[in-house]
């Protein structure tokens, strides 16, 4: 069911020095930091050949990130992002199977602009996962 991985997203304390971190030491293109108001965090896009690393900070007191950083503050890797063809029945797959799908169970425009949901870390090994629509 699951396809490409879209993504891995890594909460980081400071992002000007993730940035350059990715950019100088690890020789990666990476964007302008790009504040997403709607979802709590400023992100700087990392373009890997085959996939993408974002890194996140958290924008504003309600960020869904601050909790993460206060618990890892040198940062983590947050969430993995993999792609679905169909959202609503990978969302339906998964629940039939007992997977906890996170908040109301539907699903949400993301990062992206396309469709995403969460599942709980705790279903899968401890890895908080997004599910895109491709
Ligand atoms: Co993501």
């Amino acid at each position: 069911m699951i396809g490409r991985l879209n993504h891995v997203a890594i909460a980081v304390p400071d992002l000007a020095a993730a940035s350059t971190t990715y950019a100088g030491t690890l020789g990666a293109k990476v964007s302008a930091p790009m504040p997403q108001p709607a979802h709590g965090v400023t992100v700087v896009f990392v373009e890997l050949p085959n996939t993408k690393i974002e890194l996140l900070h958290p924008l504003g007191d309600a960020s869904p990130i601050k909790a993460f950083l206060e618990r890892n503050p040198s940062g983590g890797i947050h969430h993995v992002c993999y792609e679905v063809d169909d959202i609503y029945a990978a969302r339906d797959r998964l629940k039939a199977e007992g997977a906890r799908v996170l908040g109301d169970g539907e699903p949400k425009i993301g990062a992206h602009d396309k469709p995403v949901l969460f599942l709980h870390p705790k279903d899968f090994y401890g890895t908080l996962i997004e599910l895109e629509q491709a």
